[in-house]
């Protein structure tokens, strides 16, 4: 089955047809149909490489009030997204081989986008004793970044062991960065909007002494961090710093903290309420400009869907988080001038490229060369559209963006050259027939 891409932008290589077979790509440039192809036209449209997010909270098992995989990834299609890391802050919690087989078989079979499950640092995220992490690499999830996300690995002998061993195989660690003695019934950001609001602070030096201390830790180890949504200035100040000596670290910054202030807090309404906080002004501006530079990295989602009881309600109950998958893309270009402004490339690499490297997704982040899998996103730069909550492919609808215009639109999303989305809306998929005993449900029936 072939499929011809017609008069796409193709970022820094102008205009161009892409020809795709098989799930690959098999010719760019000026291409002519072959008989029975079927042909999208891409007039005015930006292809980049499918977009890749390092951080959603797919909430299965456990969560399934909140989200599934499939209404997960199906999300991730609709936001541009062919790859998904899932959290392991799931219940019970991906610390186990098992877990993180079940996560990659429940993704191959949404077949929505391809969903890479991370593995917890710490037993139950308690940060107490080593999770399976040999296990969790070996099994046939391949799990490659550990993370307790939700909670920081705040025991630095704790971290310490955890870099090591990821260091044997070529794994990384992923930090929530809170200094937990820190933030103890914190609730926004601290600073003068918290003073007002008489709100518990969360200090943003509380990120910055553990991202100041993991750099270190990698540094003496020699092996990969990642950080988790930075969300201050001064901890890109410390990740540049890092950088620039050598030390093998890489970041992301989520949309929302490009975007939006601690003076959210003011309206009380706890979907601005999120884990980082919304931090000040000068954060943002700090932050978009180490996006720019590429100081930071990547830009991941932080996707952290809850359902109505965990939200509509005061403050404090609220749990922490926003919906991401849908709207990263147009945050992330309104946050960068807007289409007319922002520079294509840049975002290819920060949504795509880089995120891909990192997770070691090798199939993703590919520009259209002959050979590589067809995994892009069709986006219409001229063409706004406005959040509508009950419109989400997401089975939660905490947004924080409700109500607004948005620019840009993703137009369709090809995961291995099949189409997940199409004229903007989700497209039918035929998940593929079982190819494990865990797709197949055997290994639920043989536990019951
Ligand atoms: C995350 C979630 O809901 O799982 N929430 C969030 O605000 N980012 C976990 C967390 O980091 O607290």
């Amino acid at each position: 089955m072939s499929t011809l891409i017609k008069g796409a932008d193709l970022v820094g290589r102008g205009r161009g047809d892409v020809l795709v077979r098989d799930g690959r790509v098999v010719e760019t440039g000026t291409v002519s149909a072959p008989a029975g192809a079927s042909v999208v036209d891409a007039d005015g449209l930006v292809l980049l490489p499918g977009l890749v997010d390092l951080h959603a909270h797919l909430r299965e098992p456990g969560r399934e009030d909140a989200e599934t995989v499939l209404t997960g990834t199906r999300a991730a299609a609709k936001g541009g997204y062919t790859a998904v890391c899932a959290m392991a802050n799931s219940y019970p919690v991906a610390d186990t081989a098992g877990v993180v087989e079940q996560v990659a078989a429940l993704g191959r079979a949404a077949a929505h986008a391809d969903v890479q499950p991370l593995g917890a640092v710490s037993v139950g995220l308690a940060g107490e004793r080593l999770a399976e992490i040999g296990a969790m690499a070996d099994s046939a999830a391949r799990v490659r970044m550990f993370s307790d996300d939700g909670h920081c690995v705040s025991d630095p002998r704790l971290m310490r062991r955890a870099l090591e061993y990821v260091k044997t195989f070529g794994g990384l660690i992923a930090q929530h960065a809170e200094e937990p003695r820190l933030t103890e019934g914190a609730q926004m950001n601290e600073g003068a909007v918290s003073a007002e609001l008489g709100l518990p602070g969360w200090p943003s030096v509380a990120e910055e002494a553990i991202v100041a201390r993991d750099v270190l830790l990698a540094e003496y180890v020699g092996a990969r961090i990642h950080f988790c949504h930075v969300s201050t200035a001064r901890s890109v100040e410390i990740i540049g710093e890092a950088k620039a000596r050598g030390v093998r670290v890489t970041a992301e910054v989520c949309p929302h903290h490009l975007l939006l202030t601690d003076e959210r807090a003011r309206t009380y309404d706890p979907v601005f309420k999120v884990n980082p906080p919304l931090r000040t002004a000068d954060d943002v501006a700090a932050l978009r400009g180490a996006l720019a530079e590429g100081v930071v990295d990547a830009v991941a989602t932080d996707h952290a869907p809850h359902p109505p009881q965990d939200k509509d309600c005061e403050w404090p109950a609220a749990r922490p988080g926003m919906l991401g998958l849908e709207t990263a893309l147009s945050i992330t270009v309104a946050a960068l001038g807007g289409p007319d402004a922002c520079d294509w490339d840049m975002v290819a690499e920060r949504t795509s490229r880089a995120p891909a490297r990192i997770a070691g997704l090798d199939a993703h982040g590919r520009d259209p060369e002959p050979g590589a899998e067809a995994n892009f996103t069709l986006v219409d730069p001229a063409r706004t559209w406005t959040v509508a909550p009950s419109e989400l492919a997401s089975r939660s609808r905490n947004t924080p963006y409700a109500g607004l215009e948005l620019p840009v639109t993703v137009q369709a999303t090809f995961l291995r050259g099949r189409a997940t989305v199409l004229d903007g809306e989700l497209a039918p998929v035929a998940p593929p027939a079982p190819r494990t005993r865990a797709d197949a449900g055997l290994v639920a029936e043989e536990i019951e």
